[in-house]
């Protein structure tokens, strides 16, 4: 009997995968209990997808955080995060999301030390980013390690591109996004933010 042909592995490699393909809920990218990772000075973390049981730490980790910080992850000022926005956030459509946490198990109840998520533009076939890493864990890898798993994650889903914007005085992630190979572009409409970007 003569073997189905697998037409997927016969197309082109450029032309982009089926929409159904490209959006269909993609393969995780890593196991539901997640993999441990550690930082530059040896604190282990775990790297899991992000659960609607998440909502509490997530607004937890956003009273952490710095002025600073909320500004340059939300690109404006934020005095709290609503219950509702986290909930949204928490509460991801996997078939364009996928949102990353670095959870800290060493404390209870576990803490959110970082996330980061790309949103999907099936239209444009590529994604937005964003990813926050709170202060006290900074410089230890895990922005690097986020953004490499989101570029990772794009990649799967077949799209062309992953961008976002950044401030212009937000020099810690334009030196990132620099050594991960991402370009900049400045938005006229919008002084003070680039549009940075990765050809996939
Ligand atoms: C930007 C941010 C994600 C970086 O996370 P991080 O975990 O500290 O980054 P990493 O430790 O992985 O650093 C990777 C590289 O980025 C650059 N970098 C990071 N922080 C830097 C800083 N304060 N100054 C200069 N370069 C910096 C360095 O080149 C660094 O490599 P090195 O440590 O080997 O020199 C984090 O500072 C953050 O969450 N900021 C607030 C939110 C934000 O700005 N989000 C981006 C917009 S969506």
């Amino acid at each position: 009997m003569t073997p189905a042909i697998d037409l997927s592995a016969t197309r082109h490699p450029a032309i982009p995968p089926r929409s159904n393909e490209r959006f269909s809920r993609p393969n995780l990218v890593c196991l539901p209990k997640g993999e441990r990772v550690h930082t530059h000075d040896g604190r282990e973390l775990v790297l899991r997808n992000i659960e609607p049981g998440d909502i509490a730490a997530l607004q937890r980790q956003f009273r952490r955080l710095s002025p600073e910080d909320i500004r340059r992850r939300f690109l404006h000022c934020m005095g709290e995060l609503p219950e509702s926005m986290a909930q949204r956030l928490c509460r991801i459509d996997p078939a364009i999301e996928t949102a990353l946490v670095l959870m800290d198990e060493t404390v209870k109840p576990a803490e959110l030390r970082g996330v980061g998520r790309i949103y999907v533009d099936e239209a444009a076939n590529s994604a937005e980013f964003s990813v926050l890493v709170e202060c006290g864990w900074a410089r230890q890898g895990l922005g690097a390690l986020l953004m490499q798993r989101l570029v990772d994650d794009c990649r799967r889903r077949g799209l062309d591109e992953i961008w976002g914007y950044v401030l212009l005085e937000n020099r810690p992630m334009l030196q990132l996004c620099k050594e991960l190979g991402f370009t900049r572009r400045l938005i006229p409409d919008e002084p003070g933010t680039a549009q940075i970007s990765l050809q996939l």
